[in-house]
């Protein structure tokens, strides 16, 4: 079949992959290649069981997979055929000089944009789909315009706003989409080109145009305040277990408040994810850079803030634990970052165990997805972690219970059977406060919730 558009994907991951996915059901007369380097990543998007989890995402991979979807390691030859190219590889914090923990890692960039060139036969629109900090269209442009092939790419910017677990819903269904480019003849047919593929399923006045750079720090600001709101959150739930207000009533109340609205403003052990640090550490660093000294600390606080809950929560177990937890069991229900992903970038859970390995603890970790990736976060503690798919065999003879991450099935347990199988006293500390804390409490748990009083039968 003759179809009216190549477009390729570069780099296969949470973004690239169901991003595509959806691009290429809505779009039937567009030809979708995702490629990769990471081969076994690439045949596991051939098969039944695809590398990420994400749910509604099989289906849509099933129904054009083959037909207008192809999955592929074959990268220089995606370039040559493709019209346009989303860029979607890997940008995490430099790990290595200049701006070590700050900035973003921009090899993978780069080095895709030296591909692009080295391969590409005629003009391509370039799309920014990874989250980047602003000005690297500028950068890549560089290197994108020094070639002597005589061909033009236009760079545009196109920000993922996908939050992971509901990807394919935030897709079909965005609240925005934000395409940013040059404001000149090229730049402009270009997003057209970019808004055209989205307005196969959104309606115009979802679809927001906008200079490159405006469309580049949107996508940072935006992060920057969602985690804004869960870290002066947490701060309050430190103030909540101090008095007697609680921290689910005060969040009804604030949130009730139309101007403020009452989304992400959940208490937690922390916030995780591949973008929320990485994302606010780019702000930093660019304000820096800028010499914009008080407008780096102000966001930089979100992030301390964010490292003292996942700090005082252990602090906490450690101290109603009658100050040590040296051979005790402790088992963390969940380790993915947030509910309905297998993802585990950034977790708290991973500072937590850390921290509880440090006072010796022996933890044992439940989680219905993440537990492969739990294995690579901490293959250094081998021998040190167990690692239990089932939540009531993790929980026997444990001392414990640290609910780390808000899966709905931790809501649906049998406290009373998982009570009977633990060493006494036994204890819960809720980090999502997700479960009834009266009822446990009434089994016999010591149950220390996030932001509230702590129901003890200590007294
Ligand atoms: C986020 C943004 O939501 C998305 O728009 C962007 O494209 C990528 O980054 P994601 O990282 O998938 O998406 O997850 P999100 O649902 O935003 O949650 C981030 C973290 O905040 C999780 O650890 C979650 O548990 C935590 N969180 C969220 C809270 O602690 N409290 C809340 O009220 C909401
Ligand atoms: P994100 O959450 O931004 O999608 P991931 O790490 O899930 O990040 O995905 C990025 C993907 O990009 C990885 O699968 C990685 O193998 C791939 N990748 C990195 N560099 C290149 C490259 N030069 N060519 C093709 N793919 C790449």
């Amino acid at each position: 079949m003759e179809f009216k558009k190549n477009i390729l994907c570069i780099g296969a991951g949470y973004v690239g992959g169901p991003t595509m996915a959806v691009i290429a059901m809505k779009c039937p007369e567009y030809k979708v290649n995702v490629v990769d380097i990471n081969n076994e990543k690439i045949k596991q998007w051939n098969s039944d069981q695809l590398p990420i989890f994400e749910p509604g995402l099989d289906e849509v991979v099933q129904k054009c997979r083959g037909k207008n979807l192809f999955f592929s390691t074959e990268i220089e030859k995606g370039i040559r055929e493709a019209d346009i190219i989303f860029v979607s590889v890997n940008t995490p914090t430099k790990t290595f000089g200049e701006g070590t923990g700050m900035a973003s890692d921009l090899q993978y960039w780069e080095k895709t944009a030296h591909q692009i060139v080295e391969h590409a036969n005629g003009d391509k629109t370039i799309v920014e789909k990874s989250t980047l900090p602003v000005r690297t269209a500028e950068a890549m442009e560089r290197i994108l315009k020094a070639n002597d092939k005589g061909f033009h790419f236009e760079v545009v910017s196109n920000p993922e706003f996908l939050a992971e677990g509901t990807a394919i819903r935030d897709l079909l269904d965005s609240d925005r989409v934000l395409v940013g480019s040059h404001k000149t003849e090229r730049g402009m047919a270009a997003a057209r080109e970019i808004v055209n593929i989205y307005k196969h399923w959104l309606s115009d006045d979802k679809i927001i145009t906008t200079n490159l750079w405006s469309s580049e720090l949107s996508k940072l600001v935006a992060n920057a305040f969602l985690a804004q709101r869960i870290s002066s959150i947490n701060s309050i739930s430190a103030l909540c277990e101090k008095t007697d207000a609680d921290i689910t009533e005060i969040s009804y109340a604030v949130g009730a408040d139309s101007r403020i609205g009452n989304k992400f403003l959940n208490p937690s052990v922390g916030f995780g994810g591949s973008c929320f640090k990485k994302d606010i550490l780019n702000l930093v660093y660019i304000a820096r850079s800028y010499h914009l000294n008080e407008v780096a600390d102000y966001w930089h606080q979100v992030i301390k803030m964010n490292d003292f809950q996942k700090d005082r929560f252990v602090r906490q177990i450690v101290k109603e634990m009658f100050s040590t937890v040296a051979n005790k069991k402790i088992v963390l229900f969940g380790f993915a970052f947030k509910a309905n992903t297998g993802d585990t970038r950034e977790s708290p859970a991973i500072d937590i165990t850390k921290k509880l390995l440090e006072e010796r603890a022996q933890v044992i970790i439940t989680d219905p997805q993440a537990l492969d990736n739990a294995r690579m976060d901490l293959k250094n503690y081998d021998g040190l972690v167990t690692y239990e798919p089932n939540p009531y065999r993790a929980a026997e003879s444990a001392d414990a219970i640290a609910i780390i991450t808000e899966w709905n099935e931790y809501k649906l347990l049998d406290y009373q059977k998982i009570y009977a199988a633990m060493k006494k006293p036994a204890f819960i500390f809720d980090g999502r406060n997700i479960l009834n804390h009266e009822e446990l409490y009434k089994i016999g748990f010591n149950v220390y919730p996030l932001g509230k009083t702590q129901l003890s039968h200590f007294k």
